[in-house]
């Protein structure tokens, strides 16, 4: 038996869709753990790219088995649409991909309620993806939420919808002059109904379905979504998603122990990048940022905004590792740094004069934050060809041992292109 946490180490997006599904094989199951259709997890196989927001990104993989956690907010329209649109490819993944029943669903009002707290921030807006994942979380959080197990039992969730749809007729009628409808109260309630019918054969108890396949041996992976710094707890909050993308929560949103799990990987991209507002000490506002995001091709999965670049930022990864107990790193995209004459990397930070080894807690502080970089020449020739380590230029090799010296942490993958076969294994 073994089983692996996958993190982003960073902001997102640093290519966790890619190294799940390329280490799927050697797992029997799939599991996401928290976040919901926020999340845009990128898998290439061949000319073809699969965008996931809510499947586990080994879906791909025939005969694996995929679980959505409790800890996920399940839109069931995503669902439903993920799962039509890979059997339009002739994949089947009917009898292989389960929710939990503990599972939070996420309901047309959240989306709306996302949208207009947003506006009312005004210039103080977090920049979500509009996916209604912070108002989802809320309505758990605040005992108010419609589980999956919910939209199974006909009298049930026709009292519960009744009481929320009231409540939030209410709530926005009074706020915002927004009137939901008798009609599209009905139409709503109608949906979620067909929804229930559509999803029991997918709900299972995730915790006792881990708990035997544990017993069984079988080799488990748990894909976070979002990054380390959009933790609601440990990254820039309030510029944060509403979950926990960090290895510890892996546990609660699946419910098993923590004493099975074996490992933590963390992902991250050579360079940062951040969608959404929020501090980003080492963001380039400049030619060279303009650059990343061209190379990178660095536009949101899930809304195609064009994503902030900038250098690689070591204390935030060192500080993903200390916090998830990270072993080794995947490096992703190198070979989006291959155009550049010089390369900076943020070795700390300068705060009024001190110096800052990790990123700082005190929130208050982080607009005079000033980046210290080393910097060190590119080395300007194509790499996502390459395959074994000791063929990459030694300038790149440089790039690479620097980093694991800065972070304190082995690379143990290289990933060199966004293709499986545009990996470097060490
Ligand atoms: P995730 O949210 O962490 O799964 O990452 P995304 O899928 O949102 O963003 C990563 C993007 O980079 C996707 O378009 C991937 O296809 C692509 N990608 C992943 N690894 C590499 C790599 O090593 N090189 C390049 N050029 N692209 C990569
Ligand atoms: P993956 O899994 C990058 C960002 C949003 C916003 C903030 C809050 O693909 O790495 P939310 O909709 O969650 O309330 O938005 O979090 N965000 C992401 N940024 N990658 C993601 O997911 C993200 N999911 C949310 O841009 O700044
Ligand atoms: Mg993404």
């Amino acid at each position: 038996m073994s089983t692996t946490i996958i993190v982003g180490t960073q902001w997102g997006d640093e290519g966790k869709g890619k190294i799940t599904d390329l280490l799927t094989k050697e797992y029997d199951i799939i599991v996401r753990y928290q976040g919901g259709c926020n999340a845009g997890h990128t898998v290439v196989v061949g000319d073809k790219q699969y965008i996931f927001h809510l499947l586990p990104s080994g879906v791909l993989h025939n005969g694996k088995i995929c679980l959505i956690g409790n800890g996920v907010v399940l839109d069931p329209e995503v669902f439903f649409e993920e799962i039509i649109s890979l059997e339009k490819e002739g994949i089947s993944i009917e009898d292989r991909l389960y929710v939990d029943y503990k599972t939070h669903i996420i309901l047309p009002y959240h989306k709306i309620i996302d949208e207009i707290s947003e506006k009312e921030k005004g210039e103080l807006k977090i920049g979500t993806t509009k996916k209604g994942i912070g108002p989802a979380y809320v309505d758990k959080y605040s005992r108010n939420g419609i589980r999956a197990c919910d939209l199974i039992h006909e009298d049930s969730l026709e009292r519960k919808l009744n009481l929320q749809l009231n409540q939030k007729r209410d709530f926005l009628f009074k706020n915002y002059k927004i009137d939901l409808s008798e009609e599209s109260i009905s139409e709503i309630k109608e949906r979620y109904y067909n929804y229930g019918k559509r999803i029991k054969k997918h709900l299972i108890d995730g915790s006792l379905f881990l708990d035997e396949n544990i017993k069984k041996n079988k080799n488990i992976i748990f894909e976070g979504a979002q990054g380390i710094m959009l933790d609601v707890d440990h990254g820039t909050y309030p510029y944060v998603t509403s979950s926990n993308p960090m290895a510890g929560c892996a546990c609660t949103g699946c419910g098993i122990s923590p004493v099975y799990i074996d490992n933590v990987i963390g992902i991250c991209k050579a360079y940062t990048t951040r969608v959404g507002e929020g501090p980003f000490p080492t963001e380039l506002n400049d030619s060279a940022g303009e650059k990343i995001r061209k190379y990178g091709h660095e536009y949101g999965a899930t809304t195609g905004r064009p994503r902030r670049c900038g250098w690689f930022d070591a204390p935030v990864v060192k500080y993903a590792n200390r916090i998830n107990g990270i072993k080794e790193i995947v490096l992703t995209k190198l070979d989006v740094l291959s155009n550049f004459k010089k390369i900076k990397v943020c070795k700390g930070y300068t705060i009024n004069k001190e110096l800052y080894s990790y990123y700082p807690a005190d929130s208050e502080i982080i607009n005079f934050i000033k980046p210290v970089y080393e910097e060190i020449d590119g080395w300007q020739t194509e790499i996502n060809h390459i395959l074994k380590f000791d063929d990459l230029p030694n300038k790149a090799i440089e790039y690479v041992k620097l980093i694991e010296d800065l972070t304190d942490c082995r690379a143990t993958i290289i990933s060199v292109g966004p293709k499986r076969s545009q990996t470097i294994i060490r």
